[in-house]
Order: structure tokens, then C-alpha cells, then sequence
């Protein structure tokens, strides 16, 4: 099995996090990885802002947690929002498709880059659905228009005991032709 593969199998969603702070330099792998990413016409339709001071963390855990959901959040260190920027086509691309056309792709892509490194620095992380979007806009100081592809939340994890993965049978979503 590839390198790649076992870090595929190794990242997976944490839901709960220690005491231990997050380094500012491993936060910053993360984001660069985020940043190197893969998009559409590389239009890079994101941006990143990162969460690290405890105070905003504990603030920005609080928006994640409507409707009582998530009420492991509190723990997360710091936090990941990838937010969603115009993207710029190509000429002839942009005849034909909307400038955001690829845009979710792009971000869900930037998501998953960033939650590899988290995995590869030691690092646990869950995307989170479900949050106040408008409050989190009025806290970090984003224009309150602008869409979210993720926020991530991030920190050593509590329990490291790796998972096995709930997926679909190989089988029955792959066809070789
Ligand atoms: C877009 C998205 C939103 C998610 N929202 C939440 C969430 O709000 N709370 C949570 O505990 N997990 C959330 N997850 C994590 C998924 O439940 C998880 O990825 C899935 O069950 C597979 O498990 P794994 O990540 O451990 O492999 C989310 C994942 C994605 C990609």
C-alpha cells in the first residue's frame, strides 16, 4: 500500500481533542496545503482564514453547535474556514460555464488537502456541517455575503485509536471497463 493510502486511512474524523495547543507552524502546513490545491482552470476560488487563539476558538466552536449538535466542539484547538472566492475561468471555459461552476469541487478539494496534512502533522480533524454561518462572518470579521466551502476544526486528538472505515463495498461503486 501506497504512503498516500495509509494517510487515507489514517485521517479520519476526530471528535474530541486534548488540552495539547496546536502549533502555529503545523497550522500553517495545513493552510499551505490547502493553498496548493488543485482547481478548475486554477482559478484557486478560495481563501483561508485560521483560527488559533483559544478565545476566538472557543467562539468559533459555539457556531458549530446549533441545534445541539456537535457538543464535542468546544475541545477543537483551532479552526480552518475555507471560504469561497470569485473565480476567475478561462476565456473559453467561461463562454459556457458560470465562474463558480467548478468552484464546490475546488473547495470540498481544498478540505480534503487540508485534512491530509492535519493527519500527516499528527494532527485530528472533522469538517463540520452544520454552523451559524452569519455569526462566524461577525466574529472573524468576513463579509457577511460570502459562502463557505468548509470550516475544519483541528487539535491532538483525545483518543488516537484509528477507526475502520465505514465505506461502500469496492465492488459495488467501481467498474473497470
Ligand atoms: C461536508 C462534511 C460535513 C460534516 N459535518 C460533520 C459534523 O457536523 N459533525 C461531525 O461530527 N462530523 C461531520 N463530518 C464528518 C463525517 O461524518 C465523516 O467524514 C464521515 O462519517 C466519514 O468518517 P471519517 O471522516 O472518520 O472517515 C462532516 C464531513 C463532511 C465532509
Amino acid at each position: 500500500m501506497s504512503d498516500f493510502l495509509d494517510l487515507c486511512k489514517q485521517r479520519q474524523s476526530c471528535r474530541g481533542f486534548s488540552e495539547r495547543p496546536v502549533e502555529h507552524d503545523k497550522l500553517v502546513q495545513c493552510v499551505e496545503a490547502g493553498r496548493l490545491t488543485h482547481s478548475g482552470c486554477n482559478a484557486q476560488p478560495w481563501s483561508f482564514v485560521v483560527v488559533e487563539t483559544p478565545e476566538l476558538a472557543g467562539q468559533v466552536a459555539q457556531c458549530g453547535q446549533q441545534l445541539k449538535q456537535n457538543s464535542w466542539l468546544g475541545t477543537a484547538k483551532a479552526f480552518i474556514i475555507v471560504l469561497e472566492e470569485h473565480a476567475v475561468l478561462s476565456p473559453i471555459i467561461s463562454c459556457f460555464l458560470d465562474s463558480q461552476y467548478y468552484a464546490k469541487g475546488d473547495l470540498g478539494a481544498a478540505a480534503a488537502y487540508i485534512c491530509l496534512e492535519a493527519a500527516a502533522q499528527g494532527l485530528g480533524s472533522c469538517i463540520i456541517g452544520l454552523y451559524d454561518r452569519k455569526k462566524i462572518c461577525e466574529l472573524l470579521n468576513i463579509p457577511a455575503e460570502k459562502q463557505f466551502g468548509a470550516v475544519i476544526a483541528l487539535g491532538y486528538a483525545s483518543n488516537d485509536a484509528i477507526r475502520s472505515k465505514k465505506r461502500k463495498a469496492f465492488e459495488d461503486i467501481v467498474r473497470f471497463m
